[in-house]
C-alpha cells in the first residue's frame, strides 16, 4: 500500500507561479486518486512488488493498462513535486550544466527547446529532462501516464507536467507561460543536479517513499 506522499513545500508557497488552489487540487485530488486507483488494484495481487518503481516496471511488461496509468501517475507526481522549488534556484550548475550545454549549446537554447516540445506536446502528458548512462542529457515528452522509470537505461532529472489539470487553473490554456514560470523560476536545479549525479554513479535517484 502506497501513501500519498506530503508536498516538500506549503501549498501557497509557488505563488504566483502555481496557486495554492491548483496544488490543492491537483496534489489532494490527482495525486491521491492516482495512490488509491494503484492500492485498490494491488488488493488484487497478493504478490505485488514493494516498490512502487517496480509495480510500475511489472504493470509495463504485463500490459496492464489500469494499473500501469495509476501507479506511473502516482510516482510521476511524486517525483513532480520534487521538481519545483519555492525560491528561484538560478541556473544549473557543475557536471549537470556542462552535460546540458553539450546537448543544447547553451542553457537558452535548452530554455528554448523545452518550452517548444512541452507546447508541441499533444493532449496530455510529461516533459521529461533525462540522462542515459554514459551521461548526456536529452528532452523527451511521453503521452498520458508514460514514465522513464518504465524502462531501463535513463534516469529522470527534472519534469513538467503537462496535464491541463496542472495549469489550467492559473494559465487558462496558456501552457507556454506555465512551461516559462516552470523553466525560468519554478525548476528545482538542486534536485535535478542530485538526480544527475546519482545517474553518474549508476545509482537509482530518487525513489517513491514506501
Ligand atoms: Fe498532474
Amino acid at each position: 500500500m502506497f501513501k500519498l506522499i506530503d508536498l516538500p513545500f506549503d501549498a501557497a508557497a509557488l505563488e504566483p507561479h502555481m496557486s495554492s488552489n491548483t496544488l490543492n487540487t491537483h496534489h489532494g485530488k490527482h495525486h491521491a486518486a492516482y495512490i488509491n486507483k494503484t492500492n485498490a488494484f494491488l488488493k488484487e495481487r497478493p504478490n505485488a512488488p514493494a516498490s512502487l518503481e517496480d509495480v510500475v516496471r511489472l504493470a509495463k511488461r504485463e500490459q496492464d493498462k489500469k494499473l500501469f496509468n495509476n501507479a506511473a501517475q502516482a510516482w510521476n507526481h511524486g517525483f513532480f513535486w520534487n521538481c519545483l522549488s519555492p525560491q528561484a534556484q538560478g541556473e544549473p550548475q557543475g557536471e549537470l550544466r556542462s552535460a546540458l550545454e553539450k546537448a543544447f549549446g547553451d542553457l537558452a537554447t535548452f530554455r528554448q527547446e523545452a518550452k517548444a516540445k512541452g507546447e508541441g506536446h499533444f493532449a496530455s502528458g510529461w516533459l521529461w529532462l533525462v540522462a542515459d548512462k554514459s551521461g548526456a542529457v536529452q528532452l523527451t515528452d511521453l503521452h498520458d501516464a508514460d514514465t522513464p522509470i518504465a524502462d531501463d537505461g535513463v534516469i529522470p532529472l527534472s519534469v513538467c507536467d503537462l496535464w491541463e489539470h496542472a495549469y489550467y487553473l492559473d494559465y487558462k490554456n496558456e501552457r507556454g507561460r506555465f512551461l516559462d514560470a516552470y523553466l525560468s523560476t519554478l525548476i528545482n536545479w538542486r534536485f535535478a543536479e542530485s538526480q544527475y549525479e546519482a545517474a553518474r554513479k549508476g545509482e537509482r535517484g530518487w525513489t517513491y517513499p514506501t
